[in-house]
């Protein structure tokens, strides 16, 4: 084995130091050092060999992507309309999400279509993997188990059955034998990820690698895996909750920004074709405190609702909590709300939340996050029936955003009938039939329209 030297990584930032240190002097973040090995696995992760000699740009040949649907359209969609041969896919989501059961789903559909698939599991013993195919209702004699963890007993099985698909269920659980570091470590998940990133390449495996995160991010740091995969899926929601949301956070071979939406049940992961029925209820214009918004995920569009509650601080700091949407966007909207339109919010607790478990980071929710935190604060509900979209500047200004039409057509579809959005769209947009538009210049005019 090449020799190795001790060495102290960064997780949060990748940075590389001789030394442990409570804090990384790189990116500032306390607790993020964890001890590392320099050696050959660096090679092994880079040692992708796909061609002997350089050639020239003219004279390679555009082989075709060879891309296979899994017949699961919300997976398919995220993933950029199949999975593709010889990629390296990484899932990653809190423990319970459901990355296993969409995985031996995505297996089942892909081995009625004619694949062979191997399904490593680190995990969960063999029966526990049949109890599970058994409640979804799979049975697939395509779809061979393997629970091990040893990487090079998995690559010898790899080699002699020569699947279409592996599926690696946990990355954190799968350890080489050739490396002393314990299982889960930054090292070990490096050179396994190495590995497998060889097998896809080297024998055109596709290999989707499960991995479990924590709340701060990844358990064995975020930059490391996700510049080494082609696509990096992503679940979200509330483990709790039915509702889950899968997003393509980056794909080499597909859009990102895409996301598929599911729910989950006893026999297993479905889909919702429907998202804005699922996130919104009603029209609004009965209770205080409410928004709706259309949002943009990838290529359509769909309602969220944004729900407020402002009230008296008992703190000396009071608190601002946002679920599903950016606190500091939330902190600078407050500022201008208190500054540019007269709303004094500064002894006041204020909770944001995004329901049914969405996320939006667009700036086009500055409008509903707005309206719904004044709503609440005045007591006036939004009117009924009314999207609120746009993005808000520091002044107070109506700012345009982008594909508003597509956002007025959902909103149509669900029954609304009237939107408040930047007087800035109206001059480059298509109106909407059936949809009454309130352009407005700046956040103090719409803030009238509350009823
Ligand atoms: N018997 C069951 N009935 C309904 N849902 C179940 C059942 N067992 C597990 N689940 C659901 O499956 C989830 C676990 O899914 P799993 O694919 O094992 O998650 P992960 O692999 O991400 O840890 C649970 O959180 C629960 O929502
Ligand atoms: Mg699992």
């Amino acid at each position: 084995m090449a020799k190795q030297k001790r060495i102290y990584r960064c997780t949060s930032c990748d940075g590389v130091f001789p030394q442990w240190m409570g804090r990384c002097p790189q990116c500032s973040q306390w607790n993020t050092l964890v001890e590392d090995i320099l050696g050959e696995e660096r090679l092994v992760a880079g040692a992708q060999l796909r061609q002997d000699v350089p050639v020239s740009l003219s004279e390679v040949e555009i082989t075709d992507q060879a891309r296979r649907p899994c017949s699961i359209d919300e997976l398919d969609r995220v993933l950029g309309g199949g999975i593709v041969e010889g990629s390296l896919v990484l899932i990653g989501g809190d423990p319970g999400i459901g990355k296993s059961t969409m995985m031996l789903q995505m297996a089942h559909r892909l081995s009625l279509n004619g694949m062979k698939i191997l399904y490593v599991s680190g995990e969960e013993s063999a029966v526990q993997l049949k109890m599970r195919s058994t409640r979804l209702g799979i049975d697939a004699k395509n779809i061979m188990v393997y629970p091990e963890v040893i990487l090079e007993r998995v690559k010898e099985q790899i080699t002699s059955i020569r699947p279409d698909l592996v599926i690696i269920d946990s990355i954190q659980s799968t350890f080489s034998s050739q490396i002393e570091a314990t299982p889960g470590s930054v090292t070990q998940i490096r050179y396994t990820s190495g590995v497998l990133m060889e097998i896809a390449k080297g024998m055109h495996i596709t290999v989707f690698v499960v991995g479990h995160v924590t709340k701060e991010g990844w358990i064995a740091g975020p930059k490391m895996l996700e510049h080494l995969v082609d696509t990096v899926l992503y679940f979200e929601g509330d483990s709790t909750g039915a509702y889950r949301i899968l997003r393509a956070v980056k794909n080499r071979f597909g859009t990102t920004g895409e996301v598929g939406v599911f729910e989950m049940k006893t026999t297993g992961l479905h889909e919702v074709r429907d998202p804005s029925s699922l996130f919104v209820h009603g029209l609004g214009g009965e209770s205080a405190g409410n928004s709706v918004m259309a949002t943009i995920e990838g290529s359509r569009s769909f309602l969220v609702q944004v729900q407020s509650l402002v009230s008296k601080t008992t703190f000396s700091m009071p608190r601002r909590i946002t679920i599903g949407s950016d606190l500091t966007r939330l902190t600078v909207l407050l500022a201008v709300l208190e500054k540019r339109a007269g709303i004094f919010l500064s002894q006041s607790d204020i909770v944001v939340n995004i329901a049914g478990g969405m996320k939006v980071s667009e700036p086009a929710l500055d409008l509903a996050l707005v309206m719904a935190v004044a709503s609440s604060a005045l007591d006036r509900p939004v009117p009924r029936a009314t999207v609120c979209i746009g993005e808000v500047g520091l002044n107070g200004e109506m700012r345009p955003v982008n594909h508003m039409e597509s956002r007025l057509r959902e909103a149509k579809k669900m029954g609304f009938i009237q939107a408040l959005i930047p007087e800035q769209n109206l001059d480059t947009m298509v109106s909407v039939v059936g949809v009454k538009l309130l352009g407005m210049p700046h956040v103090r005019l719409a803030l009238d329209v509350l009823g």
